[in-house]
């Protein structure tokens, strides 16, 4: 079984080097992984919580796109989004909200901090603070658990947030009574080094201490690395190693020997501006190749679109299933399976029918879906410019029942067709075995549906 590792992106700034190597760099080798089933995304909703700077947000989004798929992303194998891009998440938020202690909130420590701050000051105590601050965790919780992630990697002032997320979850599973939600573990990666920036405190767009990673190009990697805070000790004079962010830096790029070298140059009395020039080379040989792909990247952003349209589709193929089953159990099923609820007849019980869910693709065209009574994806309709024509579709294959119904066998999947038209089709499967099986729950789901009355 693989582990579905899920983490996000706040998408307010430009990515420097300390995220490089605390975050994209360890995270773009857990996706490699064989047991690891990776989900990426940009967290842009919550960028709007912290910034409403709509030009730095969309230029965020690019440039950390840009940099995640040049540091080695493989958008095949991982599934990489925008939050936006996925309507089933400020869904879910709302369904999270009804279920969240408001007290659990009241404690989590970025609000925290903001109240203390106004009292410390003589303020109202929520003076300046938004609502979106003050549910930050639970916008954070659905992007979890819309996914039943399993382990959710991230920095030590996130991890009250994944704590709340089980919160969240477990009360959600107590009150509907089921396991809807995998309870997330937080990953705290411990080798993994925090850089100190151009300061010597830890680098940080907060800080404005930051050492951009492709922004600006090697001019302007080799111009901050310049900038960096040293010692007054001249040249012949021995420099302390362990007190240098220069050497920090330096071994979260390079080997053990490497750093070694640049460990007894520094003994030796090497001097900083050429200690610098060192730095700067041994970070080039790791970078320079990631930002020629970088600007590749960056010069065509529809590449950059079309690989994350992709990701919300996947994305969505997921959390969009995991939704219908949420508003079943809420109470939220769609009018079909109102009437099924409010019909005489007690096998048709509501929630073991098969149903359809509508919805408005990416290019604004209408379509909809087949779901078995237990949550499997059956079928999926062909773009409709007309919400009425999708509708009307819906009620002929309500009506069709299995032996009037046209099922072209393709490889790996079926097409069902109307007046000689493919209006449908399923996923592709495995192999012909579980297309076979695939087919015989497809005739089950139409037959339960035309004797639906
Ligand atoms: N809040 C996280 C941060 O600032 C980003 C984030 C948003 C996130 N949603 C998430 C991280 C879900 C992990 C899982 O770093």
């Amino acid at each position: 079984m693989k582990t579905r590792v899920l983490t996000g992106i706040t998408t307010t700034g430009t990515p420097h080097l300390g995220n490089y190597v605390g975050a994209i760099r360890p995270a773009v080798a857990a996706s490699q992984r064989a047991d690891v089933d990776a989900f990426y995304f940009m967290a842009d909703y919550h960028a709007l919580i912290k910034s409403d700077d709509a030009a730095r947000i969309e230029r965020s989004r690019l440039e950390i796109a840009a940099t995640w798929l040049a540091s080695g992303l493989d958008p095949q194998k991982v599934t990489f989004y925008r939050q936006s891009d996925i309507p089933e998440i400020p869904e879910l938020t709302w369904f999270l909200t009804c279920v969240t202690a408001k007290g659990l909130l009241n404690r989590a420590h970025a609000y925290k901090a903001a109240v203390d701050k106004n009292t410390a000051t003589g303020e109202d105590a929520d003076a300046g603070v938004t609502a979106g601050l003050y549910m930050y965790p639970v916008l954070m919780a659905a992007d979890i658990l819309a996914f039943n992630a399993n382990k959710v990697p991230v920095g030590r002032d996130q991890i009250q947030h994944v704590e709340m997320t089980r919160d969240i979850a477990q009360r959600f599973n107590h009150i509907y009574g089921r396991e809807f939600f995998a309870l997330p573990d937080v990953v705290i990666e411990e080798q993994v080094a925090t850089l100190p920036g151009l300061d010597g405190r830890k680098m940080s767009k907060s800080y404005d201490n930051t050492i951009p990673l492709f922004a600006g190009g090697q001019k302007q990697l080799r111009e901050s690395i310049m900038r960096i805070v040293t010692d007054s000790r001249l040249p012949g004079e021995a420099k302390d190693p362990d007190s240098s962010s220069l050497f920090t830096i330096f071994r979260a790029f390079a080997s053990d020997a490497e750093s070694a070298a640049f460990r007894q140059a520094l003994v030796d009395g090497i001097g900083w501006g050429e200690a610098k020039q060192v730095l700067f080379e041994r970070i080039e040989v790791d970078v320079a190749p990631m930002r020629e792909s970088y600007d590749a990247l960056i010069a065509r952003p529809a590449m950059i679109e079309d690989i994350l349209q992709e990701g919300a589709r996947k994305a969505r193929a997921i959390a969009g299933p995991k939704l219908l089953e949420l508003r079943d159990a809420l109470g939220l099923r769609s009018g079909i399976a109102v009437a099924t609820w409010s019909s005489a007849r007690p096998a048709a019980k509501a929630g073991k029918m098969p149903r359809f869910a509508s919805f408005r693709d990416t290019d604004g065209s209408f379509r909809f879906r087949l779901f078995s009574a237990d949550g499997e994806e059956l079928l999926l309709s062909r773009s409709f410019a007309d919400p009425k024509a999708a509708g009307s579709l819906q009620k002929r294959i309500k009506e069709l029942g299995s032996t009037s119904a046209v099922l072209q066998v393709q490889p790996l999947a079926l097409a069902l067709e109307l007046d000689g038209e493919a209006v449908a089709t399923t996923p592709t499967y495995d192999g012909e075995q579980a297309r076979d099986e695939a087919l015989e729950r497809l005739r089950g789901a139409l037959e339960q549906l035309a004797a639906q009355d």
